[in-house]
């Protein structure tokens, strides 16, 4: 199979939602990240996904809609606090779990009676799922276990002759996966994923939020994970990365000393510093530049032909805590403080 990458044209988008209306899976831009979108009311469709991305069965897509009305057709219930979060954050990079409706097929879940839900605030997104008359089941449209996809090229260079046809919106804006939310009660959520939609800004809408444990730290197979793609081995590039907790004079000391078969990721500005090849992922402390550069800043560290390399910390604040957890599972929860 061939794998077309088309801009999005009235065309294109009508040709897109055609392919989804025969079954067929179609690469597609989000603001978040690029998806790998199929009829959320299709199990075949949706089979055709985890076999693309070489996806886990036990790990559950989320399912995109372009209306309120989509939600009543897919949630069982819609509670009030979500309804207040979908006010202030939708269309938007925030995810939501609900009970699910009968309509939304176990193959979407992974078994599950709840399914996650997200309304994207991207215009092909949107487009797309207008012309395709229906909610689009999508996980970012890598190959398992390597980073998102942030660009259509990331797309192609991972799912090429997989699938038929990529959608190419350009670079996403925010650069990394929804947050996602799972609602206890009117006072109570927990945050399973971090990302653009911060703990701060969901708690002016809902008093608590949690973090999971899964955010911050590695759970082990046997435990009992809320997200089950908190479980799966992340974003990792082929060389070795360690994330190095220090300011800077440390770190590239460390660097020196270790420097044989090392490169490292670092801030704009501090390549001319080190001893090694260097990747940047924006100025330090712009969290929403890091964002937006570090799942290509990952995918570049493949071309640098290095056995390990040595990361800077990121600020964990507001925006900041999304970019440290992807981070954290691209170094394999390896973390070396000085
Ligand atoms: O920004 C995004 O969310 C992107 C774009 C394409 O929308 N999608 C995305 O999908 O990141 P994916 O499949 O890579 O990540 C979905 C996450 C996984 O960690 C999965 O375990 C969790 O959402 N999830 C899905 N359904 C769930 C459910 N019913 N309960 C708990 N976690 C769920
Ligand atoms: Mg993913």
């Amino acid at each position: 199979m061939d794998t077309k990458v088309l801009l999005p044209t009235e065309e294109n988008i009508a040709l897109a939602a055609s392919l989804l209306n025969s079954g067929e899976v179609v690469g597609m831009p989000t603001e978040t990240v690029y998806g790998l979108a199929a009829s959320a009311y299709d199990p075949l469709a949706v089979e055709k996904i985890f076999r693309a991305k070489g996806r886990p069965q036990d790990n559950p897509l989320i399912v995109h809609i372009h209306s309120m009305e989509q939600l009543g057709e897919v949630a069982a219930r819609v509670p009030d606090c979500a309804l207040r979060l979908a006010e202030r954050f939708w269309p938007g990079p925030l995810t939501m779990i609900f009970e699910k409706s009968e309509k939304i097929p176990l193959a979407v879940t992974a078994g599950l009676s709840t399914v996650a839900v997200r309304f994207p605030s991207h215009k092909v997104a949107r487009a797309l799922l207008e012309a395709a008359g229906m909610p689009l089941a999508a996980p970012s449209a890598n190959l398992s276990g390597r980073p998102s996809p942030t660009t259509a090229n990331h797309v192609y260079n991972d799912l090429n002759g997989r699938i038929p046809a990529i959608l190419d919106g350009g670079a996403c804006e925010v650069g990394l996966e929804s947050t996602v939310v799972l609602l206890r009660d009117e006072e109570n959520a927990a945050l399973l994923r971090p990302g653009a939609v911060t703990v701060q800004m969901l708690e002016e809408a809902i008093p608590h939020v949690v973090l999971d444990k899964g955010v911050l730290q590695a759970l082990s197979p046997g435990e009992q994970a809320l997200s089950p793609g908190m479980l799966h081995r992340h974003y990792s590039p082929r060389a070795n990365l360690v994330i190095v907790d220090s300011d800077f004079q440390s770190f590239c000391a460390f660097v020196e000393s270790h420097a044989e078969g090392a490169g490292a990721m670092v801030f704009d500005g501090e390549e001319s510093a080190l001893p090694v090849p260097c990747v940047t992922f924006g100025r330090q402390g712009d969290p929403i530049i890091q964002a937006r550069l570090l799942f290509s800043a990952l995918r570049a560290v493949d071309g640098m032909g290095v056995r390990t390399i040595y990361a800077r910390m990121p600020d964990q604040e507001g925006m900041g805590l999304a970019i440290y957890n992807r981070l954290l599972r691209a170094a394999g929860f390896e973390v070396i403080t000085l």
